[in-house]
């Protein structure tokens, strides 16, 4: 076993435990934001930057600092390890840098983007990043892609975080797809389009952390914090059939995985109870899902988002907060 301080909170945990784990074991705000890591896909992780933390003394037996900032989601712990996230200045810094890396390319489009009201890229600008922009070249742009008739591809939007690519390499027999090129040219490979033949391809809607791949079957029928969220099961051959319902009165407008605090999905689904199933009768309803991460689903407002700052409702507002 390893003991870890993490800002300031000690916890015990094996070998081999990455800081990231470790500090979701914690919990709290002092976990580190994540972009690309996604514990249900094996080798995910190591892309974005946004988990970077501090380690202030490597372990018990090397007292020394890390020299540079590090991935905390590729980072195993070790005995003694001291680590800082957002007691460090340098950490909150350089997130804030990895954000606007993040957004040099992205279009911005939400209002008219279905992920809005449950994008991580809006959380964690609206969290980690600064108000205003210093970028004034041009943005690079794709035509957006049809991937079979559920899946729309904006690769405007994606920030190459290789979740999707994880997804398809570890739920289906043949991966199609992939990131070509690198640098500012590279981009989702347009052979993800062969990749929907596969019953499990939906699920890269939800592993997605942006609007790059959305829902074709509800996109622009409404803005998420207008429906509803249900837990629903149904007795599927092919996946556990335990899944969130999204209503608009008593119409589905979509099915998406359960997910658990951290975004992350609770277990895959097909792409027939995703799909197809959009009847109440298809259904046995449980309740009311709970939205555990932040969001403006969870709260309907960004009121608690931003930490230390209270955003009076419009009403209440004063003109400095407008
Ligand atoms: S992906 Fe997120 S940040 Fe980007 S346009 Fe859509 S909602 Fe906005
Ligand atoms: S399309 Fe979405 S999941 Fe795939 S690499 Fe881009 S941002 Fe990540
Ligand atoms: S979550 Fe750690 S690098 Fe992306």
């Amino acid at each position: 076993m390893a003991k870890v301080t993490i800002d300031n909170h000690i916890i015990e945990v094996p070998e081999g435990t990455t800081i990231l784990q470790a500090a979701r074991l914690i919990g709290g705000e002092i976990v580190p934001p994540t972009m690309c890591y996604y514990s249900k896909l094996k080798g995910s992780g190591g892309k974005c930057r946004t988990c970077l933390v501090k380690v202030a003394q490597s372990s018990a037996k090397d007292p020394r600092p890390m020299p540079k900032l590090v991935a905390s989601c590729s980072t195993p712990v070790a005995d003694g390890m001291v680590v800082q996230n957002i007691t460090s200045p340098e950490v909150l810094e350089a997130r804030k840098a990895v954000v606007e890396f993040l957004l040099i390319n992205h279009p911005l489009d939400c209002p008219i983007c279905d992920q809005a009201g449950e994008c991580d890229l809006q959380n964690l600008s609206y969290e980690h990043g600064e108000e205003g922009t210093r970028y004034k070249e041009e943005r690079r742009e794709y035509p957006s892609v049809d991937i079979g008739p559920f899946i729309k591809l904006h690769m405007n939007r994606c920030i190459l975080c290789y979740r999707c690519v994880y997804t398809v390499n570890q739920l289906t027999d043949k991966r199609v797809h992939g990131v070509l090129y690198r640098g500012d040219v590279a981009e989702i490979s347009t052979f993800i389009q062969n990749s929907v033949e596969n019953e499990f391809s939906g699920n890269i809607i939800d592993v997605c952390p942006v609007g790059a791949l959305t829902d074709k079957t509800f996109r622009f029928k409404s803005r998420v914090w207008f429906l509803k969220p249900f837990s629903a099961h149904r007795d599927c051959p092919t996946c556990s059939g335990k899944v969130n319902l999204w209503k608009f009165g008593n119409e589905i407008y979509r099915v998406t995985g359960r997910k658990d605090q951290f975004g992350e999905v609770e277990e895959f689904i097909c792409n027939t109870c995703r799909f197809d199933k959009k009847a109440e009768s298809d259904w046995i309803i449980e309740g009311p899902a709970s939205i555990d991460k932040e969001s403006v689903i969870s709260q309907n407002h960004y009121m608690k988002i931003k930490k230390g700052s209270i955003i009076k409702p419009l009403e209440q507002r004063t003109e400095a907060q407008e």
